[in-house]
C-alpha cells in the first residue's frame, strides 16, 4: 500500500491524488483521501484502480488544504469501497491512512467494542483512529490535553504504542485542523517532503519529488507532526528529535510509453539499453590495456571479501529467481557456497549462523517488506557476536535511495531505469548483470578464473545487447502469432535444467501473473517424477534447451512429453535440425554459451507472455491482485 499526506496552502485533494499516482506500484485495489475544511473531514474512496477515484472527485469540490491518501493492495478484508481507506473512527473525527498490518488488531477491537466503539469494515487498520479517539477522550477527562504542545500527537504516540506489527501511519483530526501526524514502526517506509509553507509525507520518494527536493527520511520508532509552519519529528517516547532535511538528486520518474502499447513491452524492448548501460559500469575500462587491473569495477571494498566462505541471497517473486542464477554463477565462477532463500521463509526459519558470511537482499524496488525484514533480523542476530559473524549485507537493487540501499552496507546499481510493468523484466535482466559483475568479481580476487577464461567470458557478455536485439527484431512477428494459438489454454509446463532451470520458472511466473493461465516450471529431469502425469496435447511445453552440459538431457526430457502428446515449444539455438525435428515450434536465440544463456532464452518467454496476456485482452501493466512492490509481510 502507499500512502501520502499534505499540508500547506493549496487545496489538498489535487496533490493527494498526484502522489497516488507515484504510488500506484505500491497496490492497486482501491484508492481513497481525506481532506478537512471547517472542522469537518470529506473522505472519498473508490474500489478499483486510481482513476475510478478521480472519476468520483470530478464535479465536487474539497476545499481543505491539509489532506491524507492511500492506493491500498488488500491484506485484511476485500478490495471494497467500505474496506478502502481513510478510515475514520465512530464519531469521524480522526482518520487515519494505513500501509503495513496491524498484528493484534482483533484483541484491540474487542476491547474498543467493550468500550462502546462501532467497527464498519473487516480491516485492521479501523482499530488506529478509534483508539485515538479514544485517547483524546480520556486525556480530556483527565484535564490533560493542556500538557502538550500538541495533544493530537501525544494521543497518537499513546495509540500507536498498543500496535504491535510493521506499519507506517498518517492521520488529521478535526479538533487540530493544522496538523498531520505520522508515525513509522519497523519496515513500513516513510519520508517527509519540505516544501515553501507546505509539507508532504509519503510512503515513497516520487510521489513529493515533484513538490520538493528536501526530505527526511522517518526511521521505525519515529513519528512527527506536520503543520504549516514546519515539522516536528519525535521518538515514541515522546521525546524531540533533530533531524535535517537532505537533498534528493538524480531520481528520475520519467514514465512515457513512447509508442508502445504497455509498459511491459516497452520494457522488453529497453532490454539491449539496459545490458549495455550495466556493462559501462561494472566493467573497467582500463583492463583493456592494463591486464594487471580488476576487470570489474563494483566499488566494492575487500574487506566484504576476506576470508569469504558463504554467500546467502534473500529474495521475493522474480528477484529470486534472479537469485538462482547468482548462486550458479557464483558457485561456478567464484567457487563459494551459495544458498537462496525466499525472505518471507528466512525470517521465521533462519538457517544457522555461518561464520564470514556475505548476504545479498536482492529487491528491484527496494521496498519489499519481506526482504527488508529478513534482512534487518539478519543484522540484528550477527550484532552482538564476533568478527567472523559480524553482518556483511549486500544490496542489488534499481532504487539507490531505498529502503534496503540505506539498510546495506553496500549496494549494487541496477540501472534498470524505472520499471512500471508490474510484471518485471528489464529489472530481471539486470539484476543477472549484476550477478555477472559481482561473480566475476569474486572469481577475479579469489583467482578461480585464468584470466583468458574471464576475457572470454567479458567479450561474450559485450556481445549480448547485440543478441537480444537480433531475437527482438527477428521473433517478435511469430511470437505474437504463436500466443494467438493459446487462447483457450489453460495450463502450461515450463522446463529447463541447470542455469536455466531458473528461466523455467520465471517464464511460468510471466505467464501466471499477466494472462492468469496456470503455469509450472519444473527442473526439466523433475517431470517424470510426477508432473509428466498432467501432460495431455491441452498442455503445451516449453523447453528451454541451450547447448551445453544439460543439451541432450533437456532434449530428452521433451521428448518424454512429446511421448504424451503435449505440444512441445523449444526455446533454442537457430542452428539445430535436430531440436527443430522435435519441437512442435521453436523460439530462436542467437547462440551463445551456456553460461550467458539465461538472459537470452528470457527474452521469448516475455514476449510470449505478454503477446497471450495483450491477446486475451487483459491488463497486462498492472494484473489483477498484484502489486509492483509487497509493503506489507
Ligand atoms: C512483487 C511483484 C513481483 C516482484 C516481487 C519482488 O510481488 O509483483 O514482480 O518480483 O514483488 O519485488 P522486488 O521489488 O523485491 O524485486
Amino acid at each position: 500500500c502507499g500512502i501520502v499526506g499534505y499540508i500547506g496552502t493549496q487545496p489538498a485533494s489535487g496533490i493527494l491524488l498526484e502522489g497516488l499516482r507515484k504510488l500506484e506500484y505500491r497496490g492497486y485495489d482501491s484508492a481513497g483521501i481525506a481532506t478537512l475544511f471547517e472542522g469537518k473531514i470529506d473522505c472519498v474512496r473508490a474500489k478499483g484502480k486510481l482513476h475510478n477515484l478521480q472519476t468520483k472527485l470530478v464535479g465536487h469540490d474539497y476545499p481543505g488544504w491539509i489532506g491524507i491518501g492511500h492506493t491500498r493492495w488488500a491484506t485484511h478484508g476485500k478490495p471494497e469501497e467500505h474496506n478502502a481507506h481513510p478510515h475514520l473512527d465512530m464519531s469521524r473525527r480522526v482518520a487515519v491512512v494505513q500501509n503495513g498490518i496491524i498484528e493484534n488488531y482483533r484483541e484491540l477491537r474487542e476491547d474498543l467494542k467493550q468500550k462502546g466503539y462501532e467497527f464498519v469494515t473487516e480491516t485492521d487498520t479501523e482499530v488506529i483512529p478509534n483508539l485515538v479517539a479514544n485517547q483524546l477522550d480520556q486525556m480530556q477527562a483527565n484535564c490533560e490535553l493542556e500538557q502538550y504542545l500538541s495533544p493530537f500527537t501525544e494521543a497518537v504516540r499513546r495509540a500507536v504504542h498498543q500496535l504491535e506489527g510493521s506499519f507506517a501511519v498518517a492521520l488529521i483530526c478535526t479538533d487540530y485542523p493544522d496538523e498531520i501526524v505520522i508515525a513509522r514502526q519497523e519496515s513500513a517506509p516513510l519520508v517527509i517532503g519540505f516544501g515553501q509553507g507546505e509539507f508532504f509525507c509519503a510512503s515513497d520518494i516520487p510521489a513529493i519529488l515533484p513538490h520538493t527536493q528536501a526530505v527526511v527520511t522517518l526511521e521505525t520508532g519515529e513519528m512527527a507532526t506536520l503543520t504549516p509552519l514546519g515539522v516536528s519529528v519525535y521518538d515514541f517516547e515522546g521525546t524531540r528529535l533533530r533531524k535535517h532535511p537532505y537533498l534528493l538528486s538524480g531520481v528520475s520518474t520519467a514514465t512515457e510509453k513512447h509508442g508502445f502499447r504497455h509498459f511491459m513491452l516497452k520494457e522488453i524492448y529497453e532490454q539491449p539499453g539496459v545490458v549495455r548501460t550495466c556493462l559501462d559500469h561494472y566493467l573497467n575500462l582500463d583492463w583493456v590495456t592494463d591486464r594487471s587491473t580488476n576487470p570489474i569495477n563494483l566499488g566494492l571494498p575487500v574487506g566484504l571479501y576476506t576470508n569469504l566462505e558463504q554467500v546467502q541471497i534473500i529474495a521475493c517473486g522474480t528477484s529470486w529467481h534472479a537469485s538462482l542464477i547468482g548462486k550458479y554463477l557464483i558457485e561456478q565462477l567464484a567457487g563459494i557456497p551459495a544458498q537462496v532463500q525466499y525472505a518471507s521463509e528466512f525470517r521465521y526459519a533462519p538457517p544457522p549462523l555461518t561464520p564470514n558470511t556475505l548476504t545479498i537482499g536482492v529487491t528491484q524496488s527496494g521496498e519489499t517488506a519481506d526482504t527488508i525484514s529478513a534482512l534487518n533480523m539478519e543484522k540484528q542476530r550477527r550484532a552482538d557476536l564476533d568478527d567472523r559473524f559480524q553482518p556483511r549485507l549486500l544490496g542489488i537493487t534499481n532504487r539507490m535511495q531505498s529502503t534496503l540501499a540505506r539498510l546495506v552496507d553496500y549496494a549494487i546499481d541496477m540501472h534498470a531505469g524505472i520499471e512500471i510493468g508490474v510484471a518485471a523484466t528489464k529489472s530481471f535482466t539486470a539484476q543477472l548483470m549484476a550477478f555477472y559483475g559481482l561473480a566475476l568479481d569474486l572469481a577475479y580476487r579469489r583467482q578461480t578464473l585464468s584470466i583468458d577464461r574471464l576475457e572470454q567470458i567479458i567479450l561474450q557478455l559485450r556481445q549480448l545487447p547485440g543478441q537480444i536485439e537480433a531475437i527482438l527484431e527477428t521473433q517478435e512477428k511469430q511470437i505474437e502469432e504463436l500466443a494467438h494459438e493459446f487462447s483457450e489454454t489453460q495450463d502450461f509446463i515450463f522446463i529447463g535444467r541447470g542455469i536455466n532451470f531458473p528461466i523455467a520458472l520465471e517464464g511460468a511466473l510471466k505467464l501466471k501473473e499477466i494472462s492468469y493461465i496456470h503455469a509450472e516450471g519444473y527442473p526439466a529431469g523433475e517431470m517424470k517424477h510426477g508432473p509428466i502425469a498432467l501432460l495431455d496435447e491441452k498442455v503445451p511445453v516449453v523447453a528451454i534447451a541451450m547447448p551445453g552440459s544439460v543439451y541432450e538431457k533437456v532434449l530428452s526430457n521433451a521428448q518424454e512429453a512429446k511421448a504424451r502428446d503435449a505440444r512441445l515449444i523449444g526455446v533454442t539455438p537457430v542452428n539445430d535440425p535436430h531440436a527443430t525435428e522435435i519441437f512442435d515450434d521453436v523460439l530462436t536465440v542467437p547462440d551463445v554459451e551456456e553460461l550467458l544463456s539465461p538472459i537470452l532464452a528470457v527474452v521469448p518467454l516475455q514476449l510470449l507472455s505478454y503477446h497471450i496476456a495483450a491477446h486475451r485482452g487483459l491488463d497486462v501493466d498492472q494484473p489483477r491482485n498484484l502489486a509492483k512492490s509487497v509493503t506489507v509481510e
